[in-house]
């Protein structure tokens, strides 16, 4: 989406500033297009009322000024943000003449959405931007109002706003055309399980965005079994998860699906990082999460990892007592991944790349991320495309499994450190608790779950699904044995 940022503020670090980049920075790393105008550093007059745009000028103005370079904007721009200090009960005046100057357009055709930030000194100031922003630009311009925020006194650029507006920027999922729900999950939630976003923090401080699934019919006044899941590496909670979370909702377990940090809806920077010990630790997030809500009994707390989350729910189990139980579904292990059949040369020649990689990336400022994934899905995956990418590309390049925010892959430098670190190096240390392997018959992946469920000890039970590949048990309900895993987790959750 493109989106067009008018800033009002005078002060190049001021209090509007750090709300707009905070947005910026959050709504880019989902793929956004932000263009930021700080329109007093323009020369912009305000409106002449002389009417020659809407008579002889055909929609342009008169007046040449800076106005000139935001009109195209405007035209391109699918959602607007109004960003201002209160300035005696409004805009301010610079900010205002630049809106007046909009009249020229008319309607700006491609203008869908809009959102206003306004920082002031004192509270409950802001009714009279709030009138102008609500009668111009959602009524009469037809606007979707996407979020107002406001600040005053020490609001003001508090970690609290900041994280709020990058959030909300992230949160701006692009709607693909046919079958997707608003906020881009691959299945529909059924009747009968309600779907709340939740946030908390994880050990570091860092924003976790969950969705908590529960029966309708559940009764929170009790407390219940709770069932994390984690998504494949590379994934978000809206795919596999969403279906994970349906179903075992349905089966009376309260569950929570979350975003890796760096990844989809969840917080920190750069975007598209991976960390053996942060992505491990997220699970330890989900159990405090959980086992604060008061409808959860805390000794009635497992985990399912799907794909890549599979290692690092075994992983956290290994080292945290409160994982009662854990099944994973189509296992990786992605500290072994990485290394792939690399032998002692490879892996040198491959350590030496990366390691300059993060020379260019020093210099840079920012590390290199390559996405492996389309922007928008695909109609079919390419016939030359070698196995297994061709898999990876039959779910998430297509509109089966893609989401916008899992483009595939993550930071290249990313790899060094996850080759570093043996995820299942104490799996041993699971016992007595019980864990449950779940593997398609041709999956690709077979020998992860095969080695894992070796290097355990009991209880432990290797469950191989019939006519499935690796990415089946990712979304598909006619081939995930969700009785099993119910019956799994109510046996030895209890
Ligand atoms: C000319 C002027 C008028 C202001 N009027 C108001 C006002 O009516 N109410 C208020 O709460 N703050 C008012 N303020 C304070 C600013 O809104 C506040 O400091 C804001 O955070 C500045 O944002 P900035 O740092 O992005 O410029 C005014 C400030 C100036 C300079």
């Amino acid at each position: 989406m493109r989106i067009l940022v008018l800033n009002g503020s005078p002060r190049p670090n001021g209090n509007t500033a750090a709300m707009v980049a905070a947005f910026t920075a959050g709504a880019m790393a989902v793929g956004h297009r932000v263009d930021v105008i700080n329109i007093c550093r323009k020369n912009i007059h305000g409106c002449l009322g002389c009417e020659f745009c809407h008579t002889k000028g055909n929609g342009n103005c008169i007046q040449n000024d800076d106005m000139q370079e935001i009109y195209p904007l405007l035209e391109q721009a699918e959602m607007l943000v109004l960003a201002s200090p209160i300035y005696y009960h409004g805009f301010s005046g610079q900010l205002q003449c630049a809106l007046n100057r909009i009249y020229a357009l008319d309607k700006p055709q491609k203008l869908k959405r809009a959102a206003l930030f306004l920082s002031s000194g004192d509270r409950d100031v802001y009714n009279g931007a709030i009138y102008a922003y609500s009668n111009s630009f959602l009524d009469y311009l037809k606007l979707e109002n996407m979020g107002i925020f406001t600040a005053y006194g020490d609001q003001n650029k508090s970690e609290e706003l900041l994280n709020r507006l990058s959030a909300f920027g992230r949160s701006l999922i692009d709607i693909h055309e046919g079958g997707y729900s608003m906020s881009g999950h691959i299945a529909a939630l059924s009747d009968s399980v309600t779907r709340k976003k939740v946030v908390y923090k994880n050990r570091y401080g860092m924003d976790i965005m969950g969705e908590l699934y529960c029966g309708k019919a559940l009764d929170l006044t009790q407390k219940h079994s709770a069932l994390i899941v984690g998504a494949p590496y590379g994934g978000v909670k809206e795919q596999g998860p969403c279906v994970y979370g349906d179903q075992l909702a349905q089966r009376g377990f309260v569950v929570l699906t979350f975003d890796q940090s760096f990844m989809g809806e969840s917080g920190s920077f750069p975007r598209n990082v991976s960390s053996p010990d942060i992505f491990t630790e997220n699970f330890s997030a989900a159990v405090d999460f959980l086992g604060l809500q008061p409808f959860v009994e805390r000794e009635k707390i497992g985990a399912i990892g799907i794909c890549g989350s599979g290692g690092f729910a075994l992983s956290a189990a290994q080292m945290d007592t409160r994982i009662k139980a854990v099944a994973t579904a189509s296992m990786y292990d992605m500290s072994v991944a990485v290394r792939g059949n690399m032998d002692r040369a490879a892996l040198r020649a491959a350590k030496e790349q990366l390691s300059a990689q993060r020379w260019v990336d020093a210099e840079n400022g920012y590390p290199e991320y390559l996405p492996g994934f389309p922007e928008k899905p695909i109609e079919e995956v390419p016939a030359d495309i070698q196995e297994p990418d061709a898999e990876w590309m039959r779910f998430y390049a297509v509109k089966r499994g893609h989401h916008p925010n899992a483009r595939g892959g993550f930071t290249t430098t990313s790899a060094l450190t996850m080759m570093n670190y043996p995820l299942l190096a104490h799996i041993d240390e699971i016992s007595p608790r019980p864990v449950l392997f779940v593997v398609g018959d041709r999956a690709h992946s077979k020998f992860f779950s095969e080695n894992a469920y070796a290097a355990a000890l009991e209880p432990k039970e290797l469950y191989e699904v019939a006519d499935a590949e690796h990415i089946d048990l990712y979304d598909r309900t006619d081939r995930i044995p969700f009785e099993k895993l119910a019956e799994f987790f109510n046996i030895n959750l209890k």
